[in-house]
């Protein structure tokens, strides 16, 4: 069996959303002490729907098709939507990672999550802090 699914491979090698937003509503960077990647997110948020995202990611494959899926997941949803993506499903579209990637998947669920965070503080929207337990900044 190979160790990665069509969809990981196609989602690498040909990855959607890549590139930066110019005035973004939203930006979330992440990154994983261990093996060092990075991902940055950049939401455009209007109206409550998610109408542009982008994504640089400086890591493995799976890094990058796990932005690539993710970001295509939220596009043109509701920001509620994105808010509640989590890295399982980002894998399980990705019809799954290897055991030993999945923590790349979460990289782009924290993205996500960092940038929903930047756009609500840039707008004084309040939100739950229980919903971003890692208190994540992205100062970080
Ligand atoms: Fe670190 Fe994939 S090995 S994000």
């Amino acid at each position: 069996m190979a160790l990665y699914s069509e969809k990981v491979m196609d989602h690498f090698m040909h990855p959607r959303n890549v590139g930066v937003l110019e005035n973004p509503s939203g930006v979330g960077e992440v990154g994983n002490a261990k093996c060092g990647d990075i991902m940055k997110i950049y939401l455009q948020i209007e109206n409550d729907i998610i109408v542009d995202v982008k994504f640089e990611t400086f890591g493995c494959g799976s890094a990058i098709a796990s932005s690539s899926m993710a970001t295509e997941m939220i596009k043109g949803k509701p920001v509620k939507e994105a808010m509640a993506l989590t890295n399982k499903a980002v894998a399980e579209a990705l019809d799954g990672l290897p055991a030993h990637k999945l923590h790349c998947s979460v990289l782009a669920e924290e993205a996500i999550k960092n940038a929903l965070l930047d756009y609500y503080q840039k707008n004084n929207i309040p939100y739950d802090e229980a919903d971003f337990p890692e208190g994540h900044s992205h100062e970080e």
